[in-house]
């Protein structure tokens, strides 16, 4: 008779072990979005958002800009937002490792293939700035530019 109260004690005590597992798997999900964002450099161009690369207005003066960073140039090349917009960029990279640097801006972020980089900012003043790669990627490096205009 014990016996049967230890193997309830025992099944119940694992169903609970594997119910905090799970909460605290969708708890880290939940709150570590960002952790879990990789995409296989392969499917890059065939997995959206990347298969359509661009600008898309998410909110009043809120955009979406989905960019890929590749040997050697930025895709869209160039990204052109109103004064006051807040971009939410998102960009991954098909081949090696890139930079994506808007300079005299908070922009500058390492592209790293097989993850998705992302980053807000919010740009109050007009500007035309080259974006810049700033991780050596090859022969072409030097050349790998886009262009971030704030009008
Ligand atoms: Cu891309 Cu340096």
């Amino acid at each position: 008779r014990s016996e049967r109260i230890w193997l309830v004690i025992g099944g119940a005590s694992l169903v609970v072990f594997f119910a905090i597992i799970l909460i605290m798997a969708l708890v880290w999900g939940f709150h570590n979005p960002g952790q879990m964002k990789t995409i296989a450099p392969d499917a890059v161009r065939t997995t959206p958002p990347f298969d359509k690369p661009g600008l898309y207005q998410v909110g009043p003066n809120e955009y979406r800009a989905v960019m890929i960073a590749q040997m050697f140039m930025y895709q869209p090349n160039q990204v052109t937002v109103p004064a006051g917009a807040t971009v939410h960029f998102e960009v991954t990279s098909p081949d090696v490792v890139h930079g994506f640097e808007i300079p005299g801006t908070n922009v500058n972020l390492m592209v790293v293939p097989g993850h998705i980089t992302e980053y807000t900012a919010t740009f109050r003043t007009k500007m035309d700035r080259v974006i810049v790669c700033n991780e050596y990627c090859g022969s072409g490096h030097q050349v790998m530019l886009g262009r971030f205009v704030v009008q």
